[in-house]
């Protein structure tokens, strides 16, 4: 479980630490006296972005900066300034920055950075610790941190460690952490509770297929969220090639964004009634998989046709989300990790997402602006739902061709969703590829930032 506070205390002594843009650094230097330009021509520093400065007498250092550069490359490099973290030496350095927005962002970033995942080997982060100026809002941003953490957790754990049950496990800890309630369908029990596309992905597993259920507040507008949990994708039947099966324990990344989402609401107690719903199989393979050109009838009565058991996400995604339909929420998200056609469309670092409702649309692409996390919005475009019906039954689960195939799916999902439904689907990668600032290589939340901020805008908290 991740850790309540990822910052300094105050009272600690410690090591001034200034932000400074290239085109004040002079001035900056300047106003520090000689010893801080003698030091900063030793180091060749003039205000660079994510580079350190650090002046020291007799081996002790005594103040810091670190370069933010010129505006045009600060939004090339996301948290560009964090990376000096890595050159700072092992001490408590106290933030020095009256722009609050500035504040917030870095030390969100420096807290994001320290990230390492340690269950299996020892891994040492950066040293240094922050304290943060007056003003920065702490609780919210060590919330987010932790829902991160988690988030990244979750992705990285392999599906030998991370299968159905074990998702499980970590739902019911977070419950309990926050007293939620959960419960659990697992196994034939699906049948009965009539969530059969669950049950066919998973059935081949020799780990049980379960749909999780968690809800927790009493008071507040309702907000549901739905997260794809493939422990496992194999593909299946249609077995995926080596290079492709290579990151797919990853699959159960939906579910991990919106848990990580959930213990951000719910560690900033925001006045709402959540409902987070996972559907958690594996897709294996064995004697009782399920096989393209089977037929099957979903929890809302629509048959789907199978032409690819990789397309497995949106299966037990439509039976989850017409379960979720059934007591409309004033807002509901589905994430998940569904199409390679997402990645090939706007790669790694951008979570697409699709929504016929534009003032929801422009809530949250202005709150991913304002969060650095960056999210585009993809079209439902309705002339596509023709490649979707294949004939002999009402929907197809993976169209010839694959054009369009993000949006495919997306239309797909929509069809198991009331028309009058607040809704909103992400297709998100869910995955690092290589370390950048703020975001070491693997696991990673996308667009659950945007939403944190978005959520109490449009569900006016
Ligand atoms: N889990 C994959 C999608 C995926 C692949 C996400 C790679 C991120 C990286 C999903 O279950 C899948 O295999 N989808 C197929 C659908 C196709 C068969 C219609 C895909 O995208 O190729
Ligand atoms: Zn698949
Ligand atoms: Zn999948």
């Amino acid at each position: 479980m991740p850790k309540t506070n990822y910052f300094a205390d105050s009272a600690t002594s410690s090591i001034p630490l200034s932000l400074v843009p290239e085109d004040q650094a002079q001035a900056w230097l300047v106003a520090q006296g000689a010893a801080a330009q003698t030091w900063a021509k030793a180091q060749g520093w003039t205000g660079q972005l994510g580079k350190a400065l650090v002046v020291t007498d007799t081996g002790e250092p005594i103040f810091a900066a670190i370069g933010m550069g010129v505006e045009q490359e600060r939004h090339k490099k996301r948290f560009g300034a964090v990376s000096a973290i890595a050159s700072l030496p092992s001490a408590v350095f106290n933030l020095l920055e009256d722009n609050i927005q500035t504040a917030n962002e870095f030390a969100l970033g420096f807290a994001l950075s320290k990230y390492r995942y340690t269950r299996y080997a020892s891994q040492a982060a950066h040293a240094a610790e922050l304290i943060c100026p007056v003003g920065v809002d702490k609780a919210n941003i060590n919330a987010i941190i932790s829902g991160e953490f988690l988030t990244r957790d979750l992705i990285n754990t392999p599906a030998n460690d991370m299968g159905p049950s074990e998702l499980e496990e970590e739902v019911r800890k977070l419950a309990k952490k926050h007293k939620a309630t959960i419960s659990v369908i697992t196994g034939d029990a699906l049948l009965k509770q009539n969530l059969p596309m669950i049950h066919a992905v998973g059935r081949a597993s020799a780990r049980a297929p379960r749909l999780i259920d968690m809800k927790w507040g009493d008071s507040g507008p309702s907000l549901t969220l739905v997260g794809k949990g493939v422990c496992f994708d194999t593909g299946g039947l249609n077995i995926k090639p080596g290079s492709s099966m290579g990151l797919m324990k990853k699959d159960m990344g939906g579910a991990a964004h919106v848990l990580g989402l959930a213990q951000m609401i719910m560690a900033t107690n925001l006045k709402l009634r959540l409902r987070v719903l996972i559907p958690a199989v594996e897709n294996a393979i064995g004697n009782s998989a399920f096989r393209p050109q089977d037929i099957l009838t979903s929890r809302k009565g629509l048959t789907v046709e199978i032409n690819n058991t990789d397309a497995e996400g949106r299966l037990v995604l439509a039976d989850t989300l017409a379960l979720a339909d059934e007591t409309p929420p004033d807002l509901m998200i589905c994430i998940a990790t569904l199409t390679g056609a997402a990645r090939v469309a706007v790669g790694p670092d951008i979570a697409p997402y699709f929504t016929d409702d534009a003032g929801l649309s422009h809530v949250v692409a202005t709150a991913a602006q304002n969060v650095s996390d960056p999210v585009w919005q993809l079209p439902l475009h309705a002339p596509y739902e023709t490649m979707i019906e294949p004939g002999i039954a009402d929907l197809d689960n993976a169209p010839k061709g694959g054009f369009a195939g993000a949006i495919t799916a997306a239309l797909f999902l929509k069809r198991f969703v009331s028309d009058t439904q607040k809704f909103i689907h992400f297709d998100c990668y869910g995955w690092q590829p290589s370390s950048a600032p703020a975001r070491p290589k693997g696991g990673v939340g996308q667009g659950t930032r945007a939403l944190f901020q978005a959520i109490p805008e449009v569900l006016k908290l």
